[in-house]
């Protein structure tokens, strides 16, 4: 990939009808904030449980690196070794130099971000984080752009394993852009992971341009419905909640301006698959075979799917082929095809519910099948 030029394209994406709002996020996390400490509210740096098994990975990331982690959950899939990781909007680079680990020698992570001074930081550590890893030749690389814009610094169609993103879509101007650009650079089969802000009601406009609420990570934020819209916009009708909590706004000045709008950091799955806009069942039962390493008893697909290692498990098309036709395949057996059709896959009985209720994309407790929004 060449160096990243200041393109034609990145300069009318800086003219373009929202610069004050890239300007302005760019100006939060180049200037105002000069640690995780200077931020108003945790929404950008929710203290969430990291697994087990990262811990000891992040403990080898540089402290400056660390204290400017600004995420808000741990978009970090299993099964990386040897895949091109994409981080979109990768700040100093905490996630870019976890998932070097992961992904090994012949593995790349390319961090993208827009941001001059967070950039300098992960830069300024690349070195030193290679020799601690033992990498003879460094396989992450940070690139300054635009995530709204992945074809300028390079990246091909169909080029990529993983995309992961940790709080950053929430302050885009143009969320269709990014998940349009994703799904183009996503291979057939590829994985998007992602962490990030979503509220329960549309944010007022006059909000959108406050600086601090933008830069905090709440009033860009997607309303829950209106990402589920994208996605099935973006030929994605079933995408997964791995997990979710609210997002308790305390900061009196902040909370005034937000009035009731409630918010939640939420982490989604979705495959670049030509999935159905509701489960199906077609008698397909799934076994784990506990071959992932940082998963020896059960995977977690999403909130709802625990497969444990070697109990076969009824699952709906859509279920399967996550399993069965992308890098996960080979910790799985999936017994059946699509040649019998037995009906809508028995998840719940809720038709057009929303992502308010339910399980899965639709993000609650029970099992619920929702057109575009996918269930089970
Ligand atoms: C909340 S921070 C998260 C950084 C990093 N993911 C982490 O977990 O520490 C948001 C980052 O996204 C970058 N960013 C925001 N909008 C962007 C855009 N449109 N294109 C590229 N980078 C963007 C900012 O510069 C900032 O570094």
């Amino acid at each position: 990939m060449p160096p990243h030029p200041v393109s034609a394209k990145i300069r009318r994406m800086q003219n373009e009808a929202t610069p004050s709002t890239l300007e302005s996020v760019r100006n939060y996390y180049g200037k105002v904030l000069s640690s995780s400490q200077d931020l108003k509210t945790n929404a950008c740096c929710l203290p969430g449980a990291v697994p087990a098994h990262l811990r000891e990975k992040i403990a080898r990331i540089h402290p400056e690196v660390q204290d400017r982690f600004y995420g808000c959950g741990s978009p970090i899939p299993s099964a990386l070794e040897g895949a091109t990781v994409l981080d979109l909007g990768c700040g100093t680079g905490r996630d870019v130099y976890l998932l070097s680990q992961l992904v090994g020698p012949k593995g790349r992570v390319i961090g993208v971000d827009m941001t001059e001074e967070q950039l300098a930081v992960a830069r300024k550590h690349l070195d030193w984080h290679m020799k601690l890893f033992g990498y003879s030749q460094p396989n992450v690389e940070f690139h300054q752009g635009y995530i709204e814009d992945l074809a300028t610094l390079g990246i091909r169609d169909g080029s990529i394993d993983v995309v992961i993103s940790n709080c950053v879509v929430n302050l885009s101007p143009d969320k269709r852009r990014v998940f349009s650009e994703i799904f183009r650079v996503l291979k057939p089969g590829g994985e998007l992971l992602f962490s990030d802000v979503f509220s329960g009601r549309r944010i007022p406009e006059p909000l959108t341009k406050d600086p601090v609420l933008l830069g905090e990570c709440l009033s860009g934020a997607l309303y829950k419905e209106d990402f589920r819209r994208l996605m099935r916009d973006m030929g994605c009708l079933d995408f997964r909640v791995v997990n979710k909590s609210p997002l308790a706004v305390t900061e009196p000045s902040v909370k005034a301006k937000l009035g009731n709008i409630d918010f939640y950091s939420i982490t989604f799955r979705a495959f670049k698959l030509g999935l159905e806009d509701l489960c199906e069942d077609y008698g397909q039962v799934a076994t784990y075979l506990g071959t992932l390493a940082d998963a020896p008893h059960a995977f977690e697909l999403d909130d709802h799917h625990r497969l444990e290692k070697g109990r076969p498990m009824l699952v709906c098309g859509n279920t399967a082929a996550m399993l069965q036709d992308t890098r996960y395949a080979a910790h799985f057996r999936v017994q059946g095809d699509r040649s019998v059709h037995f009906g809508v896959f028995p998840c719940g009985p809720t038709p057009g519910a929303t992502m308010a209720a339910g399980s899965g994309s639709n993000g609650g407790a029970a099992a619920v099948c929702s057109p575009g929004g996918g269930c089970c």
